[in-house]
């Protein structure tokens, strides 16, 4: 997607990224949907999402704390009640038993008053969390360069911003409770059989040995099937959004049956990738359920025994039982909670993936500012001193490159498609840095300029004239939104928009929204030419930016460039030749070489390969 205004990057997330260009970053991996992210990159944004909310952090596990301390009295009051408060009853002392009546229900009010807290504390943690998080995504991604985004699907970025903050979601609003329950109940637990009877309390906790093997196993083998349920699912989404991008050449080539097969394949896939986790929890569930009630059946066993011996309180042997199914209890729980808690990994783990990638186009670490124009007009120098540039995927595009344009002059730029005419305004608008060499404006490396500078200074219009949701004046406006009408208006009539903008629904505040649906691809490049105009630029770069205009459209459009373009530097790449008759020079490039360079009449009237194109346009108009 390239937007018709040059915006250089923002500013990324890194404090002060190292200088790198396409030609030193791993260009493999992005057909992967786990970008690679230095170690302990996952546990660090982890960190650093939850470090601005460490006090209600704090809160919230205390809330937990307190909550299961209440909650694990229960039992203990059983035993108590059989043992002591039932015989002292029975013996006419009822102070016991309505004692035991009485905490226990205190326990039951505080622990449900605790339980609310917590649920109230942490639901505003998540809500924090995951608005940072999906804030952090969009910034970052917004930030990285063109190049990225040529490489990394929308339609990963989405699953990132979606399926992944969500699988984020359900661990934060539930899972994590529960691995916190779990965990505290395990210790609370044990401690207390531990100190009701010795033996039974060991029992109970060399039944963790083989639950925690069972976890562990469970784990490894459920975070491999998570991490490739992840990914069936990111493919679904890719699918679905670039067939829905890119619906008109689905229709025009009749694809729709090819991707339908694609799509289903893709979402089988999916679905196989569900089940194998299923099945992983399945095989989880049985054999924790096994360890668990062989335990308790031995401790039921054994403290029968030992009642009938005389040697364990019948009431203790009750809170044991009582207090291994309070134990045991939460344990299907606890593979689901795994199950959200490998998701969550898995999805952390890509984002942090993503949020690790730095801008190929690095914001400056000391920004310059370029010195006021010479003349008034705002037009400055452009220089491509020895520029060597080649795309991450092939060669070397642009070999060496030596070029000045003083500034005020208007340079068409033609040659055959692919000869790099477009590489070389990208180079210019800085979508990317040269791998070699130095691009400069008035004489300042394009890297070290500041960022507000190089929007100021360069603009390019392409032939994709994308328009942004909104009205038809805001994206007149989006390269100086504090436009007033009025100027919008004279940008629009400057460039022959104003009769068709005029003759909408809404006029200048009709909403253009779906892509601009109501407007033709010529008009919305007039609007684009528009924007251009309007965000006064020193250096104006066109790229076949007229070309979904007809023919007569085009000449209106050059006539009003002539004013525009004037005390302007500006790139004409053109498709037609028509467009030279406005340049003062004309370059022919050539496999990422400059072969002719002169001024329009010059070349025509000589024996080069301009003068052979030109002779031939001349011949097709007649
Ligand atoms: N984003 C890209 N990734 C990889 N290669 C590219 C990319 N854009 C252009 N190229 C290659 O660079 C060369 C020059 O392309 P380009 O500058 O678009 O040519 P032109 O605009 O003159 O038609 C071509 O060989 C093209 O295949
Ligand atoms: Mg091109």
């Amino acid at each position: 997607m390239t937007a018709p205004i040059t915006s250089p990057p923002a500013p990324g997330e890194a404090e002060d990224p190292p200088r790198t260009t396409g030609a030193e970053q791993p260009g493999d991996d992005f057909d992967r949907d786990v970008l690679p992210s230095p170690p302990g990159a996952t546990a660090a944004l982890l960190r650093s999402l939850l470090a601005p909310l460490r006090a209600r952090v704090t809160f919230t596990v205390l809330f937990l704390l307190l909550q299961q301390a209440a909650v694990q009295a229960g039992p203990l009051l059983v035993a108590y009640a059989i043992d002591r408060a039932v015989p002292a009853f029975r013996d006419g002392d009822h102070g016991p038993l309505v004692a035991v009546g009485a905490g226990y229900l205190l326990c039951s009010l505080a622990a449900g008053a605790l339980q609310y807290g917590f649920i109230a504390a942490s639901a505003r943690v998540n809500q924090d969390v995951l608005l940072d998080l999906r804030g952090r995504i969009f910034r970052h991604a917004q930030a990285l360069s063109v190049d990225f985004h040529e490489r990394y699907t929308s339609g990963r970025l989405i699953s990132r911003s979606t399926t992944d903050v969500e699988s984020l979601r359900e661990l934060l609003s539930e899972g994590l409770q529960e691995l916190i329950t779990v965990v505290l109940s395990f210790v609370y637990i044990s401690a207390m059989l531990l100190w009701l009877d010795l033996g039974l309390g060991a029992v109970a906790v060399a039944s963790f040995g083989p639950l925690y093997a069972l976890v562990r196993t469970y784990q490894r083998r459920a975070g491999r099937v998570y991490r490739q349920r992840s990914t069936a699912i990111a493919a679904v989404i890719v699918k679905f959004v670039e067939t829905m991008n890119g619906i008109r050449p689905v229709r025009a080539f009749r694809r729709e049956a090819a991707n339908d097969a694609d799509f289903a394949a893709l979402n089988r896939r999916h679905e196989r990738t569900n089940g194998n986790a299923l099945l992983e929890m399945a095989r989880y569930v049985v054999g924790s359920r096994l360890v668990a009630n062989t335990t308790v059946a031995g401790i039921v066993l054994w403290g029968a025994y030992r009642v009938a011996d005389g040697t364990l309180a019948l009431g203790v042997l009750a809170a044991a039982v009582l207090y291994l199914r309070r134990l045991y209890d939460p344990i299907d729980r606890l593979g689901m909670f795994l199950n959200s808690y490998q998701s969550a990994a898995a999805s952390l783990e890509k984002i942090a993936g993503l949020l690790a990638q730095t801008p190929s186009v690095p914001e400056p670490a000391t920004p310059r500012e370029l010195p006021p124009p010479v003349s008034e007009h705002p037009g400055r120098e452009v220089v491509f001193d020895a520029v060597r540039f080649g795309y991450r995927t092939g060669g070397e595009v642009l070999p060496r490159f030596d070029l000045t344009i003083p500034a005020g002059q208007t340079v068409a730029v033609v040659g055959s498609t692919g000869a790099g005419k477009s590489t070389l305004a990208k180079l210019l608008a800085r979508f990317y840095d040269p791998s070699g060499g130095r691009v400069l404006l008035d004489g300042t490396d394009l890297r070290d300029l500041a960022v507000p500078e190089l929007r100021r200074g360069v603009v390019m219009v392409t032939q994709e004239a994308f328009l942004f949701s909104g009205t038809v004046a805001e994206n007149i406006a989006i390269g100086r939104p504090e436009a007033t009408r009025e100027e919008i208006e004279r940008a629009a009539k400057a460039i022959g928009a104003h009769d068709f903008i005029a003759a909408l629904p809404d006029g200048y505040d009709t909403d253009v929204r779906k892509r601009g649906g109501r407007i033709s691809a010529g008009q919305r490049q007039l609007v684009a030419f528009a924007r251009a105009l309007l965000a006064d630029p020193a250096v104006l770069i066109l790229d076949e930016a007229t070309s979904s205009l007809d023919v007569p459209g085009e000449r209106a459009v050059q006539r009003a460039m002539t004013t525009v373009l004037k005390g302007r530097t500006a790139v004409v790449i053109a498709h037609r030749l028509s467009t030279v008759e406005i340049a003062d020079r004309v370059l022919v490039m050539e496999h990422g070489r400059i072969v002719e360079d002169g001024a329009p009449a010059e070349l025509i009237a000589g024996t080069g390969r301009f003068a052979d194109l030109h002779r031939a346009w001349r011949d097709s108009l007649a």
